[in-house]
């Protein structure tokens, strides 16, 4: 358990620590009981990954792709061999022209699963199918997809499947694809579990791993406490100064983390209309610029539509979303904010799946990835990028509130049967506002754990 100088408190839940091990391990055993894996999370200091990587697939991808893992001093294999242990497997499918080529690889992939480390990962690389590829192609390219969701599914003990997708051009090494990679295969992305990166720009060759955003300056809302907070202080951690943001009520906590990451605090309620102009201020008079901004505050108002009010569904909709298009015209507007401009929204499986109780929060938060999707292009004239993170079930005092029997739960329908940490969004933000992501934009991941409702 790691307990940070404001009070929060990140460790397992009790369950998966009973199961975890002695009579608890055998008792959850004997009775056919979930049993969830502690995950391995980063560590700047940890080996990116625990064990050899096999680099599969045909073409000169899979060499290219295995060079760059030798750059990173990982022990690479390109044939398994029978027995030894993985860290994990890469596969390379860049180049698929019809579903029967599917097979040779991935019988290859299923002969070495029962040799995984915990924790492994199994990533893929291919191309998403699209509507102007020949039919037999696009099937190709789209049963990766059904491959990953499935083998996500299959792997025990916090190993996970994850892919990359290349747009028309990007070469399976390019620094964008290399970046997603490099995320899949650490402990950064512990939480996410059968989802898609797509790497649709080349981007640009990564400098410091340890510390990417070295110079940048960021602003998080919401930052006083849970995901927030978390994503404050990962920002920090990876190099960022930070400007944390939060309503005049959560000052006191709000301060607590600024101070502690060497940051500033900015009071601030979203809804303001002059809100992205007051965060520009603030950033260019106190820090000189602006290049990450993380679009993390926001509130549920629950009620089934049959009983909402006007006062729960427009507050749900004014804080969610339309603050951050509010404040993203300001940015957008300024000379100030551009260059490697980073902005990153935290939206949620329910806007995904949907949620019984909350079409007001699910409205605002499909509509944050519209959004995305449609300030991408805006951004990236001035090479600059636009992501969403959508959490799963995260263990915050959001769903601390949650009734006991409903919580255990919805925390245990995920691949890795457990609730996400804070951390793990926040990890998930980083990537996505690091320089080596230049070319990964309009995407919304999942940190979920493969949430089995919604995709
Ligand atoms: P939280 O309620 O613990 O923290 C939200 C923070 O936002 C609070 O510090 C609050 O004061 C601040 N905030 C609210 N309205 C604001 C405003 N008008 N101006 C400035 N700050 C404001 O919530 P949590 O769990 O940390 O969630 C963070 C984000 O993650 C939210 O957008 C939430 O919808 C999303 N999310 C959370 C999930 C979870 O399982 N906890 C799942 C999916 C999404």
């Amino acid at each position: 358990m790691t307990t940070h100088s404001n009070g929060a408190r990140e460790k397992a839940d009790k369950y998966t620590e009973f199961v975890s091990r002695g009579f608890g391990r055998d008792l959850a055993k004997r009775l056919g009981l979930p049993q969830p894996a502690i995950l391995r999370r980063y560590n700047p200091g940890a080996p990116l990954i625990e064990g050899p990587v096999l680099v599969m697939g045909q073409g000169a991808g899979s060499d290219d792709v295995a060079k760059v893992l030798l750059d990173w001093h990982q022990d690479v294999r390109r044939h398994a061999t029978p027995k030894e242990k993985l860290g994990a497997i890469v596969v390379v499918l860049d180049e698929l022209g019809h579903p029967e080529q599917l097979s040779a690889p991935m019988l290859a992939v299923g002969a070495a699963l029962r040799d995984l480390n915990k924790n492994a990962r199994i990533v893929t690389i291919s191309r998403p199918a699209l509507p102007s590829d020949a039919p037999a192609i696009a099937a190709a390219r789209n049963g990766v997809d059904g491959i990953v969701r499935s083998v996500a599914k299959e792997l025990r003990a916090g190993a996970t499947a994850n892919g990359i997708l290349l747009a028309n051009g990007i070469a399976a090494d390019s620094p964008s694809a290399m970046a997603s990679l490099r995320f899949f295969l650490s402990g950064r992305s512990a939480f996410v579990d059968g989802q898609f990166l797509t790497a649709s720009a080349v981007g640009e060759v990564a400098g410091d791993w340890d510390k990417p955003l070295n110079g940048c300056v960021a602003v998080v809302t919401g930052a006083a406490r849970g995901i927030g907070a978390a994503i404050a202080r990962t920002l920090a951690r990876d190099g960022a100064t930070v400007i944390a943001v939060d309503v005049p009520a959560a000052g006191d906590h709000l301060a607590a983390v600024a101070n502690d990451i060497h940051g500033t605090a900015l009071q601030l309620d979203i809804t303001a209309p002059d809100a992205g102009e007051r965060i520009l201020d603030h950033a260019i008079s106190r820090h000189g610029r602006l290049d990450i901004v993380v679009h993390n505050a926001g509130i549920t108002r629950d009620k089934l539509l049959a009983n909402m009010d006007a006062a729960k569904w427009d507050s749900v909709i004014a804080v969610n979303i339309a603050s951050q298009l509010r404040m993203n015209e300001a940015f957008l507007a300024s000379g100030d904010f551009g260059g490697n401009a980073r902005i990153i929204s935290v939206a949620s499986t329910s806007g995904i799946a949907g949620n019984r109780g909350q079409s007001n929060y699910a409205a605002s938060k499909a509509g944050v990835m519209g959004m995305v999707r449609s300030t991408a292009p805006l951004l990236e004239a001035r090479g600059g990028t636009v992501n969403a993170v959508a959490p799963g079930f995260i263990e915050t005092d959001m769903t601390a509130k949650i009734p006991f029997a409903t919580r255990e739960v919805a925390r245990r329908l995920n691949s890795l049967q457990q609730g996400g940490r804070p951390g793990d969004v926040a990890e998930a933000i980083a990537f996505f506002a690091q320089p080596a992501a230049a070319g990964v934009t309009a995407n919304v991941l999942r940190v979920c754990g493969q949430n089995l409702v919604g995709q």
